[in-house]
């Protein structure tokens, strides 16, 4: 086939086709609804998220996370600290090249105000296997209020480039199950995927 000239050398002027006019107004109309519909999923979806935006310098942030996790720690994994924070409290995560930092550790049915900030490029917060997504920016300390419904351990990862250790730049949330007896904790078992 070859690639011939129009043959009306002024194309544009003519009048639009029927179908092709049709088809502009679906998808137009389609793409409104898409975009209307977006308020609906914060409603019906379970992965929209709520959340507030404060504004905030990455180094107070970090000194807030770190006090946080002076507070809370309970434990090391791997040099990375494992904080259990009170039912209920303010839960604090910082993502850096290339880390989620601290470990959470979380009890099932229990809410928390969980904040979370960058302290240098944008990353991508992704919640494994639940899916759940957030754009974390520096600057801006996004509050969210959770509530893990699911005992497990939960990993995260960055869905966001962030340069050469992007791949490697991940985390860890425990969901442990309160004893039914003793109030103790216990770590819950993976979850089936
Ligand atoms: Cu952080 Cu990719």
């Amino acid at each position: 086939m070859s690639v011939a000239p129009p043959e009306q050398r002024i194309w544009w002027n003519e009048p639009i086709e029927k179908v092709e006019l049709t088809w502009i107004v679906v998808a137009f109309l389609w793409g409104m609804f898409m975009f209307f519909f977006m308020i609906a999923w914060h409603f019906i979806g379970q992965q929209n998220l709520n959340n507030e935006a404060y504004r905030i310098a990455p180094s107070a942030y970090e000194t807030k996370v770190e006090q946080f996790v002076q507070k809370t720690k309970v434990r090391e994994e791997k040099g990375v600290p494992v904080v259990r924070p009170a039912p209920g409290s303010d839960v604090y995560l910082l993502g850096r090249l290339w880390q989620w930092w601290p470990i959470l550790e979380l009890e099932q049915g229990q809410s928390y105000r969980f904040h979370i900030s960058s302290l240098d490029w944008q990353h991508g917060f992704s919640l494994q296997p639940i899916n759940i997504n957030l754009s974390v920016h520096p600057g801006y300390e996004h509050v969210i209020t959770l509530q893990p419904t699911q005992a497990g351990q939960f990993g995260i990862v960055c869905n966001e480039f962030c340069g050469i250790g992007h791949h490697t730049m991940t985390g860890k949330v425990y969901v442990v199950q309160k004893k039914a007896e003793g109030g103790q904790l216990r770590l819950a078992q993976e979850v089936k995927q």
